[in-house]
């Protein structure tokens, strides 16, 4: 005989096959398997505790439960599509273990506060994962910026030279807006981390049901205020998808530097084989695949971001089985997320910097110019007219084809009668790097300062 559906009373005819394929969602949300055994045992232990069922029912459940959690562990549970849910196929299982006890679970509860708090639980521990893994990258950024305080390269606007940076003050640039994104992670904890049980389908329950131990139970700051909002609203897997989408793209904007600086006409950096690969055809390639999929996968999470908001944008209150939507792209978002940051760590320990080339490049475009002018300011000169006097000497450099700083004496002061001696002090890129020391400027003093606040601030 086949398995009745769940509602059966109510229908006349069974649900077509077509349909049953279409709506269910065990085929993924197993997923939330342990999540939702964890909130059926809190919810069973509050059921107990306010006398809503027996402490034998209980004891059954929880006999029940721990044998479907080994089975699942084990590889052994059967998920059945015939079952549409994670939900369901579960709470089958443990009334062919326990009987009428396992019927009992479902008290004062629906699927519908159910799959919310097993979301919220699978993201609270996917949270707790990243941050770990967030700051696994942050600190592998900080030991290869360790050694590059002295490092200098070029500072790039419009991906034109600009001015002389150091190798590290580039590198602590993305440390700080990792350390942003943790930030907004945890952030978004705080939302995510409220218990929707007791919402039951979307008005609440008329047993005298106890949230406030259940969200106990759970580790949940506190209870969902509002029966609706609580199974209806997903806006905290949007908000964790947007923090995910700018954790990607951030790391898309460091995988694009990667790529260039390792094209032999940069020749910045060098990746370790191991995240490279080769071509099948031309032997000379090494291909930097792992940033490049990086920069990639972002467009899938950015993608994860505007389905989720996309999903909830017409739905009215409360519950719409739209939602049921909402688990791939939030999924998929974590594992990618899981695997970035895991392999970004480690591909960071295999870079190595080549700061020859690097000092080579910032030799080359009048890194120094800035400099120049604000020698000329330093003398009494407004800064306009310095900046006029000094892109004069950048043109006539320009036609010799030699650097400011291979200019004579006689040759620059054609420029302003206030250029000294002194002035091929400021022209050097240690003198201008040197000179930019203030707080959050590229000298190797504030550098290694900010690396020193960088390390303490991760490890709190
Ligand atoms: N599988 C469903 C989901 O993911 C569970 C809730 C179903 N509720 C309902 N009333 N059909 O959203």
């Amino acid at each position: 005989m086949q398995d009745k559906d769940s509602w059966s009373g109510r229908f006349s005819e069974p649900v077509a096959e077509l349909v049953k394929r279409y709506t269910a969602s065990a085929g993924f949300d197993h997923k939330l398997a342990m999540f939702d055994i964890q909130g059926s045992r809190a919810h069973a232990q509050m059921l107990a505790a306010c006398d809503i069922i027996s402490r034998q029912d209980l004891s059954e459940i929880q006999r029940g439960l721990a044998q479907i959690e080994n089975e699942i562990i084990a590889g052994n549970f059967v998920w059945s599509l015939e079952l549409e849910d994670v939900h369901l196929n579960i709470e089958k299982r443990l009334t062919a273990l326990v009987g009428d006890a396992g019927k009992r679970l479902h008290t004062g509860r629906s699927r519908n506060d159910q799959v919310a708090t097993d979301v919220r639980l699978y993201l609270r521990s996917a949270i707790d994962e990243l941050a770990v893994l967030l700051k696994n990258v942050q600190g592998a950024l900080l030991d290869l910026a360790s050694l590059h305080t002295n490092t200098i390269m070029p500072g790039f606007t419009h991906l034109q030279v600009a001015q002389p940076i150091t190798f590290a003050h580039h590198l602590m640039a993305y440390f700080e807006m990792l350390k942003r994104d943790a930030d907004r992670l945890q952030d978004c904890r705080k939302r995510v981390n409220r218990l929707p049980l007791g919402a039951a389908a979307l008005a609440g329950t008329s047993y005298p049901v106890k949230r406030e131990y259940v969200a106990e139970l759970l580790g949940f700051d506190s209870v969902c205020e509002n029966s609706l909002d609580a199974v209806s609203d997903r806006d905290f897997a949007i908000e964790f998808t947007a923090c995910a989408a700018l954790i990607m793209t951030h790391l898309s904007r460091f995988s694009e530097e990667l790529i260039l600086w390792m094209n032999p006409r940069f020749g910045f950096i060098d990746i370790a084989d191991r995240f490279c690969t080769g071509s099948s055809i031309m032997p000379q390639k090494k291909n930097p695949d792992v940033p490049e999929l990086v920069r990639g996968k972002t467009g899938r999470v950015n993608g994860h971001l505007v389905a989720l908001l996309t999903l909830m944008k017409g739905q009215p209150l409360a519950y719409n089985k739209d939602n049921q939507e909402d688990k791939e792209p939030l999924f998929d978002t974590v594992e990618t997320l899981v695997q970035t940051l895991s392999i970004y760590a480690d591909m960071i320990t295999g870079i190595k910097a080549n700061p020859e080339a690097m000092r080579n490049a910032a030799m080359q475009g009048y890194a120094t110019a800035t400099d120049m002018a604000d020698y000329l300011v330093k003398k009494g000169v407004p800064f306009r007219d310095a900046h006029e006097a000094v892109a004069l000497a950048v043109r006539f450099a320009e036609q010799r084809g030699c650097d400011l700083s291979d200019l004579g004496l006689a040759e620059l002061r054609q420029f302003s009668l206030l250029i000294e001696e002194d002035v091929y002090q400021v022209l050097t890129l240690e003198g201008s790097i040197a000179s930019r020391n203030h707080t959050g400027a590229t000298s190797p003093q504030q550098v290694a300062a900010a690396i020193a606040r960088a390390r303490t601030s991760i490890s709190e």
